[in-house]
């Protein structure tokens, strides 16, 4: 029997693997949520016979698709992408998102950019009505993290945000390192007034690889409730 949250998170991701057919190329987000899709995924190819082809966006992801039964292909052999279904930390009625909380953001976003079409998958207390309750990650590079974490909360100054603090992701004792080798950055904002020029602005940081606003890329929300209820946002 699942608790609430998980069969919210189930029944999301069940619906949105409607929306796979035969002969897609398929962006396997990474995260909770993602993880019953691919588990979904994995049982249409098992027993329907369904004909897919996923990239994964992290490792972890590759590791339960091979388990599962899913045929796993590189980004660069797949080319383009039919469909992506990802969660999300956040999203808002623009179906703009924050992401990066497992922090695969980086591989998340290049992915779902390649893609026809970005489905995300979320538990109805995703919904915000302005992103940035959650610590928006950002994915930096390690040689000179502090000089670039500094001059993040130095812009920071300058935008629209309610709180400017900023923090090392840690594994334990030791840094959080992506699978690109890199840190992530986590900015405790409380609410980001212009999220667009949000994300512009980190990437003009040298130092700074990605952020884990998503704007402009999904292209539907299926929320799922505790009590089996599915609704899809577009
Ligand atoms: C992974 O890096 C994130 O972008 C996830 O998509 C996000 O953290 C959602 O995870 P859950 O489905 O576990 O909430």
């Amino acid at each position: 029997e699942l608790s609430p949250i998980d069969k919210a998170k189930f029944v999301a991701a069940k619906r949105a693997a409607e929306f796979v057919e035969d002969g897609m190329r398929v962006g396997l987000g990474t995260g909770s949520t993602a993880a019953w899709l691919v588990r979904c995924l994995g049982e249409m190819v098992r027993e329907d016979g369904l004909k897919i082809r996923g990239v994964p966006t992290s490792t972890r992801t590759a590791d339960l698709a091979r388990d599962v039964g899913i045929e796993v292909i590189s980004l660069d052999e797949a080319k383009w992408l039919d469909l992506t279904i990802d969660g999300a930390d956040e999203f808002d009625s623009n179906l703009s998102l924050i992401k990066g909380g497992g922090g695969a953001l980086l591989q998340e976003k290049i992915v779902a950019t390649a893609s026809d079409q970005m489905i995300v998958i979320a538990d109805a207390a995703k919904e915000v009505e302005h992103l940035g309750s959650f610590p928006l990650p950002v994915e930096v590079i390690p040689f000179g993290w502090q000089t670039t974490q500094a001059l993040i909360e130095e812009t920071m100054v300058s935008m629209d945000v309610m709180g400017r603090q900023t923090s090392l992701r840690m594994n334990g004792d030791r840094a959080f390192v992506t699978d690109e080798g890199n840190h992530i950055l986590d900015l405790h904002l409380g609410r980001i007034g212009n999220p667009r020029q949000m994300a512009m602005v980190l990437n003009q940081i040298p130092g700074v690889v990605e952020n884990g606003l998503f704007i402009d890329i999904c292209d539907q929300v299926v929320i799922g409730y505790g009590d089996g209820r599915v609704e899809v946002r577009d």
